[in-house]
């Protein structure tokens, strides 16, 4: 996941390959809190790993659930319906998902079993509506107590043990704000159908439907089949009891397919698809459906059973007006697609936008306007026309904490393809708020996106031995969320394999085949040469010297440049070495040299090694360092200079996080986004 202020998207050209999408966070959760309010343990495969499951499973954890991990299986041993803890204070951050069905059940079985619950989250969960659910339950009887503002988190939910729920005449529950009330009493209300049958009746026109439907669809695996009459009444037939199905797994996210969906619509113009696998035309998520409107605007769809595929169809796409109200949340997809549509596109009946994790009406309305589009905004309407070519603008966008804003927003990113002169890169400001349900949507929309290589930024940071070019290149693209290349691991690699190889360091033909053909792989951390871990020997100073007598020869020089060129790949590469400016990549948007005296350079890597625990002197380390130097300034090919359009930076007495933000001051200075925000 992308733990940075902002991600840079340059101009995006094409995309295809395979996403596999993580599991759905509607049936996560809800899964979650059926295994945990059923009795016995439920194998759940496929969970999905977020912000709003992960307060979903320290709430059970703390009303006393047992979970196990077993690889990607998570075990959860159930309540059977008794409580176990009487008291506990949940925080369950901004997961809608977890505040109100979780308020339902405790309410309820507060009032049966006695108890005292504590339901809150961040500040903008204390901004959503819970009133319509608080207001069916105190009803029955169930005691429920603002802490804040009433109608909002937060919450007391508190009862007496062997209280009685006034369940004899229906529940009412509205249904035009959120669906989440309906689902919350839903799940909760099997707890008490034991020897009575509930029944909950709707007031108003119910929203969100398909999202009821994955309710009833799951509530029907543990053993409760809810009778519908149409959107109208629905009820839990007397004797129903939880019954845990022992295993179940969750689907992918039909929500988070749809940015892929788009993707294939907008970009997969080759040939080549967008596959999306972990959620296919057989889903039971409503989301699903945005299939039909990607469709209706020109994309190709194709799918089966877990799996989607998705190719350009018309070019451009084609605006479309549709009621959203049965896929409120992939909705917002569409909008990001009206971006590559002619005409306006128009989406309505998404009044429940305003109420979710921010007013995803004004939010998207002011985003894609920065963008140059052209939009109408209405109480429960959207109107959107994309920017003429010329219109296009670099912009900064901003995401509210929305994970579903971020990921729309990414695909503005392609505006290449809708012809925008010049192109224009794309800037996502937090994009941690995807963490929310798609952790690494960023990764996966770089692993399947494209663009000529020279429009990839780079940055180019060379300078001599022990300057801190590594460590400084290592920050820089940790900030900037870039790919690294530290040119120095290639030929220390080689001189590695020339030492295994027997091969003599002055025959430089023999050292060129090896350069050739050296298996590396950069695994996190960790560098692997021939399936063998290198990491440390890697950075002994005994391989830095190897390294600078195999790396004088022109020969194993052209030998490393194409896999050199191979890692400069979306969104961007910060390169370390000595001639990454000069030779490797003379087009870079931005160079540095760093220089510091060599007492200064032999102070650190003595203060280096000595913390490692291996022994040296800071004299043998000075004369190393300027014999290194000499070697490397002296060769004839690509030797250790500044190029000329480069930046000079004596980090002699900076630290590594002045050095950085120095750095990352002339990157921004050439960035085309305006001041960059503060933090
Ligand atoms: O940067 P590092 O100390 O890992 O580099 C080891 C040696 O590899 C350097 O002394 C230099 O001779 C060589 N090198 C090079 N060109 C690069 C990177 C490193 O010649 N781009």
């Amino acid at each position: 996941m992308l733990e940075i202020p902002f991600v840079d998207l340059p101009p995006l050209h094409g995309a295809s390959g395979t996403a596999v999408l993580p599991g759905s966070k509607s049936i996560s959760n809800r899964v979650l809190l059926l295994a945990g309010l059923a009795g016995g343990e439920t194998a759940v495969h496929d969970l999905l790993d977020s912000d709003d499951t992960r307060v979903m499973l320290a709430a059970l954890k703390a009303l006393g659930c047992t979970l196990r991990r077993d690889g990607p299986v998570l075990h959860v041993g159930g309540l059977g319906g008794r409580l176990r803890v009487h008291e506990a204070s949940l925080f369950l951050g901004n997961a809608g998902t977890a505040m109100r069905p979780l308020t339902a059940a405790l309410a309820v079985l507060a009032t049966t079993q006695g108890g005292r619950f504590e339901l809150r989250g961040v500040p903008r969960m204390h901004e959503r509506p819970i009133g319509d659910l608080v207001d069916a339950l105190r009803p029955l009887g169930c005691r429920v107590d603002d802490l804040g503002q009433p109608g909002y988190p937060p919450l007391l939910v508190h009862g007496d043990a062997g209280g009685r729920l006034e369940i004899g005449r229906p529940i009412r529950v509205r249904g035009d704000v959120s669906s989440q009330f309906l689902t919350a009493l839903l799940l909760a209300l099997p707890l008490v159908a034991a020897d009575r049958e509930v029944a909950v009746e709707v007031d108003g026109e119910l929203i969100s439907r398909p999202y009821v439907e994955i309710t009833l669809n799951l509530l029907a695996r543990f053993g409760i089949d809810v009778a519908r009459d149409g959107w109208r009444r629905f009820t839990i037939p007397r004797g129903s009891a939880y019954r845990t199905p022992g295993a179940i797994r969750v689907e992918g996210d039909a929500s988070s397919a749809s940015y892929f969906v788009a993707l294939g619509a907008i970009a997969a113009g080759g040939g080549a698809p967008v596959r999306i696998e972990g959620v296919g035309l057989d889903s039971i998520q409503g989301d699903i459906r945005f299939v039909d409107a990607a469709r209706a605007m020109g994309g190709d769809v194709r799918g089966g059973p877990g799996w989607l595929e998705v190719r350009r169809g018309r070019w451009p796409l084609e605006a479309i007006t549709l009621d959203c109200n049965h896929i409120p949340d992939a909705a917002m997809t569409l909008a990001a697609m009206a971006l590559y549509a002619r005409g306006t596109t128009r989406l309505t009946g998404i009044a429940s936008w305003r109420v979710k994790e921010t007013d995803r009406i004004a939010a998207m309305a002011a985003e894609l306007r920065r963008l140059g589009a052209t939009v109408v905004a209405g109480d429960d309407f959207v109107e959107i026309t994309a920017p003429a070519p010329h219109a296009w603008r670099a912009a900064s966008l901003h995401t509210y904490d929305d994970h579903r804003m971020a990921m729309c927003l990414a695909l503005a990113a392609f505006n290449p393809l809708a012809g925008a002169t010049p192109a224009r890169p794309v800037r996502i400001l937090d994009p941690r708020c995807v963490g929310k349900t798609f952790p690494d949507y960023f990764e996966t929309l770089f692993g399947l996106a494209w663009t000529p290589p020279e429009t990839v930024p780079v940055i180019t940071v060379d300078g001599p031995t022990a300057s801190g070019k590594g460590t400084l290149a290592a920050a820089l693209a940790q900030r900037l969320g870039y790919h690294l290349l530290d040119s120095g691991a290639l030929y220390r690699a080689t001189g590695l394999a020339a030492r295994s190889a027997g091969v003599a360091l002055d025959d430089e033909a023999a050292l060129a085949r090896l350069a050739a053909r050296l298996d590396l792989r950069f695994d996190a951390d960790r560098v692997v040469l021939r399936g063998e871990d290198v990491t440390d020997e890697l950075r002994l100073e005994s391989t830095g010297a190897l390294a600078s007598r195999v790396s004088a020869w022109p020969a194993v020089r052209e030998a490393l440049h194409g896999l050199q060129l191979a890692f400069r790949r979306v969104p961007g590469l910060v390169a370390d070495g000595r001639d990454m400016g000069t030779v490797v990549f003379p087009d870079a948007a931005l160079k540095v040299f760093l220089t510091a005296g060599s007492a200064e350079r032999a102070a650190r890597r003595h203060k280096q090694l000595i913390s490692k625990g291996i022994p040296a002197t800071l004299d043998d380390l000075r004369a190393d360092i300027e014999a290194r130097d000499r070697r490397d300034l002296n060769r004839p090919v690509a030797p250790l200079r500044p190029a000329e359009d480069a930046l000079a930076l004596d980090n002699s007495h900076l630290s590594i996080d002045e050095s950085v933000e120095r750095v990352l001051g002339w990157w921004d200075e050439r960035r085309p986004f305006g001041t960059p925000p503060a933090g």
